[in-house]
């Protein structure tokens, strides 16, 4: 397969940032309600020999394009660390400073961005966090799993939380194991992390040690910019380029320990490395999309993260067990209800339709999806007994808003399955699954659609094991095929190469059509609808089974109908369709399953899908339909991450 030079160091960005991480999907959590920090924060830390503070808080600057709902700042100054942190913007956490803390000259300090994922963004939940002594402070970006266990044994012993943040366990671990070891800062910092799960990157400060900052990386992202006689970390270059382009990308379960101004780089399991100092090539602008043209690109490649991380800590796949924290206190509702109504918008009404037929299949419950827009205006009739669940990334459209709203007011339980933690939905609703997909900046909705149809199918396979559909080793076998689709997408994203020549074909074309059956069909719906809002090219998504119905009169040799024809139950009669649209010129596009060469030979172009069942297809679909509607939309000069008219969050009618 070829691939520009380009596309290799996109890939390289790709899997350094991310590769190694995603692969891999965390093991059974103790419990899933806690105020956890995704991998999507911003890190910065200093030290050297100016001050502190303006490097920290424009490193925040920097940093906000990944999104944020709170920030924080710790200055190590005269023998103490200050520490300054606030709900929303970097510019309200620079106000507080200069009104709280306006001659901090402190040389050493660490700041920090958070992006909530369960319960509200708050004053104390934001970082940095601190030891009960007063003399550790931390900053977190990732998830540790077994907080939970650490955080009885530190309350046994004696330890008090002002949090729930899974952050405050691991600095009062790192401080017991100090006093318990009587070891430096580094070592027990060392010590701490040969104890955690899940994923990390840290900075630590100790007030014992003036002259010291740690750093630990494990899943979430952390550099180390080396300039003279000073050191920066972040979460990616962003806020260390203009002080340096020496930086050094630690790898999982490595540590940085910069001490009296020395650096050393080492692993959890203290081998001294000799690390890997690469020069900075990329501007600030494409080092935010992480070296890639468009957010919407980027957003596409992280689907591999956005996925393990909406699954992460919610099952055990060798148990055959889906744990979902968010849903527990009305789970009963859920367990009794004869019926769910889904309500949404756009992309998230296509991941709501994909859930129809998750639900129905594995959970034998009868499903309704329905336009929030639509629903809100007519008299709809809902029966106490149902539930229903408002789906929605930004958590703040205003139809889907309005549409749960008159759900409730009827006495149904509502459920939220969003992507912004505290945002309006989630706050309106009885109990929800949050999707960790972390910002999503490009307008068309890519990895958050994903994450809705992961949670989703989380959800259907919870209530079909509850209810006796599925027997716990028909959801072992979901649970490990569900586990493997990172794995899957990566495979697909490179054929990134193939879908750019077929878009190279067909983006002077005026019209699309996009057919699937089953699983397929929401699929298709979503195909077109990424095409028409970034390309602005008109595309028709449809039931394969309906174009005869009239569609197929429009099918001549200027028409690319696009099929979802992978190899499951309904494979013989989207072949039927194809054959009749080749029958009338039209130009065959398929996703097949790999190794049907039959299908191959009846399409103009096609891609293959690595093989997976019926039920895990949407997910690996999901990435060449977004591939061709960005590539298309690049030759044809579109806006692709702000295309015409649109807007991310559609808070009016
Ligand atoms: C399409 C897209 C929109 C949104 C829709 C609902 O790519 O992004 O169709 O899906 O506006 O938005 P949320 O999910 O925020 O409610």
């Amino acid at each position: 397969m070829e691939r520009t030079r380009s596309e290799e160091r996109r890939l390289s960005t790709f899997h350094t940032l991310y590769s190694k991480y995603i692969t891999k999907i965390a093991s059974f959590p103790e419990n899933f309600s806690g105020i956890l920090t995704p991998y999507m924060c911003g890190i910065v830390g200093y030290i050297g020999k100016k001050e502190a503070y303006p490097i920290l808080i424009k490193g925040l600057e920097r940093l906000e394009y990944r999104g944020y709902d709170s920030s924080g700042v710790a200055i190590m100054e005269e023998g103490d660390i200050l520490i300054r942190k606030k709900v929303g913007k970097v510019a309200e956490l620079s106000k507080l400073v200069k009104e709280t803390l306006p001659n901090s000259k402190g040389r050493v300090g660490m700041a920090h961005t958070r992006w909530a994922t369960h319960g509200e963004p708050s004053d104390v939940n934001s970082h940095p966090h601190t030891s009960n002594s007063g003399n550790i402070s931390i900053v977190h970006n990732g998830i540790i799993e077994n907080y939970l266990s650490i955080k009885k044994i530190l309350v046994d012993k004696g330890y008090k939380f002002e949090s729930e943040t899974d952050t405050e366990v691991l600095v009062n671990l790192i401080e017991d194991v100090k006093k318990e070891s009587k070891v430096s800062i580094d070592e027990a910092v060392r010590l701490a992390l040969l104890e955690v799960a899940g994923a990390f990157a840290i900075v630590v400060l100790s007030k014992k040690d003036p002259n010291t900052i740690v750093v630990g990386k494990r899943g979430s992202p952390a550099v180390i910019g080396i300039g003279d006689g000073e050191f920066f970390v972040a979460s990616d270059a962003t806020p260390i380029i203009e002080y340096t382009d020496k930086v050094i990308y630690l790898e999982d379960d490595e540590m940085g320990v910069v001490k009296d101004g020395e650096l050393t780089v080492k692993t959890i399991h203290n081998e001294v490395k000799n690390p890997y100092i690469q020069k900075l090539e990329m501007k600030i602008e494409e080092l935010e999309k992480g070296g890639f043209p468009h957010f919407m690109l980027k957003e596409i490649y992280e689907q591999t993260r956005s996925i393990t991380d909406s699954v992460r800590g919610r099952i055990n796949a060798k148990e055959g067990i889906v744990k979902l924290g968010g849903i527990e206190s009305h789970k009963e509702e859920l367990l009794s209800a004869k019926r769910i109504l889904m309500l949404a918008c756009g992309t998230s009404f296509h991941a709501a339709l994909e859930a129809k037929y998750f639900f129905e299949e594995l959970a034998g419950v009868p499903v309704s999806v329905e336009y929030a827009s639509e629903f809100r205006y007519r008299n709809p009739v809902i029966y106490k007994e149902d539930l229903v669940i408002a789906i929605s990334q930004s958590g703040e459209t205003a139809d889907t808003l309005a549409a749960l709203k008159l759900a409730k007011e009827r006495g149904a339980t509502v459920f939220g399955v969003c992507n912004v933690a505290g945002s309006s939905i989630p706050r309106e609703t009885h109990a929800g699954i949050y999707t960790h997909a972390g910002p999503e900046i490009g307008v068309a909705s890519t990895k958050a659609f994903t994450a809705q149809i992961t949670v989703l199918l989380l959800l259907a396979v919870f209530v079909g094991k509850e209810n006796g559909k599925l027997t716990v080793s028909q959801v072992k076998e979901i649970l490990a095929e569900m586990e493997n689709v990172p794995v899957k997408i990566e495979e697909i994203l490179l054929k990134e190469g193939e879908v750019k020549k077929i878009a190279k074909e067909l983006y002077e074309k005026k019209d699309f059509i996009y057919l699937g059956r089953g699983y397929g069909y929401p699929m298709a719906l979503e195909g077109a609808l990424k095409l028409k809002e970034i390309s602005y090219i008109h595309a028709e998504g449809l039931a394969a089974g309906e174009m005869k119905h009239g569609s197929i009169a429009l099918v001549d040799e200027n028409m690319p109908v696009l099929f979802i024809a992978n190899k499951g139950v309904h494979h013989e009669k989207i072949v039927s369709n194809m054959m009749e649209i080749k029958a009338r010129k039209g130009i065959v596009v398929s996703l097949i399953t790999e190794g049907d060469e039959s299908t191959k030979k009846l399409s103009d172009f096609c891609i293959e899908l690595p093989k997976t069942s019926d039920l895990i297809m949407p997910f690996v679909a999901s990435i060449p339909l977004q591939l061709l509607a960005y590539h298309i939309a690049l030759l044809r000069g579109a806006d692709i991450d702000k295309p015409r008219n649109l807007a991310k969050s559609v808070t009016v009618e």
